[in-house]
């Protein structure tokens, strides 16, 4: 039978990096019984893990993850990134089966940019609260008030949304998309209050608001930077535009998860600060081993972003289900919003001609 008392916890197991031998018998038993599950979970997530690359294999598909997916779901992904890096991707990889780790409007614009693929969320039901603050319905009624504006939605939202937007963008390059909008044209930006008044200060160009929010980053304070300066004095502090203005304001670099890895890799500070969601740390220790990463926030959770886990991974390609479609009208309709974001040139609104600029 195996002995607890026999065995001795590194320090490394217990995830630092000093190489003492740990006395078992001052250890509590919680920590115990805990540590023993993790390695139970480790060496099942491992077998999933094995099943889901073989079938991966099998059925050619491929598995895009985004940044804030669990740690063992990123580590079995073919590519890992932000919503632009995903959007580019999802459309350049051969592989017309997509497995898409991240939430509903991802897997959605995936789906909407690339019509002859398909695209599975492994749980269908991972949805983008900020998303769904805004409607299409909603959005038209605003529409009506501003003739003459060019509709901007973050890619934080739906398909009917979209539909009714005239260019999409991304946190990545929110502020390049508003700098090709035709001057004079007032703007909409729907659905993230925050990341619009952000761009906005930095462009110049007033905007329209709509009132949403990212529930989970907008939960930071002055106070979160305040007290990691105390902290970690010299660490840069990262945050993303979901972030609200009066945090953006005192952060270091006001950047997309995807440049958060970028700079993070480029930066000779051994300390760095992370105000985003808890999953992208997995990432940024898993690249650059050398340096420390700590949270601004222990609570920047995105319970949406955790609900794709290694067995429903499996399950959706063993089962080929849940696709993600999106009825062709629509999805036509929507698509423009997406091609304009990646195109060049001027951005107006759909019926410029009627409309001209004030
Ligand atoms: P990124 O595009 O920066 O990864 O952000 C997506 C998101 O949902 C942030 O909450
Ligand atoms: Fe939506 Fe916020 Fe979750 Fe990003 S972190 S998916 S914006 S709820």
């Amino acid at each position: 039978m195996h002995n607890l008392h026999n065995c001795s916890l590194t320090a490394k197991n217990r995830g630092d990096k000093s190489p003492s031998v740990v006395d078992i018998r001052t250890v509590p038993g919680p920590f115990i019984f805990s540590m023993c599950k993790g390695i139970a979970n480790t060496a099942m997530n491992a077998k999933i893990q094995e099943q889901i690359i073989r079938l991966k294999e099998e059925n050619n598909a491929v598995i895009l993850a985004h940044n804030y997916q669990l740690p063992e779901v990123q580590d079995i992904a073919d590519f890992t990134g932000d919503s632009l890096e995903l959007a580019r991707e999802g459309a350049r990889v051969p592989q017309q089966l997509v497995v898409f780790c991240g939430v509903h409007f991802m897997a959605e614009t995936c789906a909407i940019f690339s019509p002859d693929k398909t695209v599975l969320l492994p749980d269908e039901t991972s949805g983008c609260p900020m998303a769904d603050m805004a409607t299409g319905e909603s959005l038209a009624a605003l529409k009506a008030q501003h003739p003459g504006a060019v509709v901007v939605c973050y890619v934080n939202s739906t398909a009917e949304v979209k539909a009714q937007s005239d260019v999409c963008c991304t946190s990545a390059h929110a502020v390049d998309i508003i700098r090709r909008i035709e001057p004079g044209r007032p703007i909409i930006f729907v659905p993230d209050k925050y990341l619009g008044g952000y761009v906005s200060q930095l462009t110049g160009r007033e905007m329209i608001y709509w009132e949403g929010a990212c529930p989970i980053h907008a939960t930071l304070r002055p106070a979160h930077v305040e007290a990691a300066r105390a902290a970690h004095p010299g660490a840069p502090i990262f945050v993303h535009p979901e972030s609200p203005l009066t945090v953006s304001a005192l952060a270091d670099e006001v950047l997309s998860t995807g440049q958060m890895c970028t700079r993070a890799r480029q930066s000779d500070a051994s300390t760095i600060v992370i105000g985003t969601e808890l999953g992208l740390l997995h990432r940024l220790r898993k690249e650059n081993p050398d340096k420390t990463f700590v949270p601004l926030s222990d609570d920047l959770v995105c319970p949406n972003m955790k609900r794709n886990t290694l067995p429903k991974v499996l399950h959706a390609l063993t089962t080929l289900t849940p696709v993600i479609r999106v009825e062709e009208t629509l999805a036509r309709q929507a698509a423009h919003a997406i091609q304009t974001m990646f195109a060049d040139g001027v951005i107006r609104p759909r019926n410029a001609d009627a409309q001209p600029a004030q």
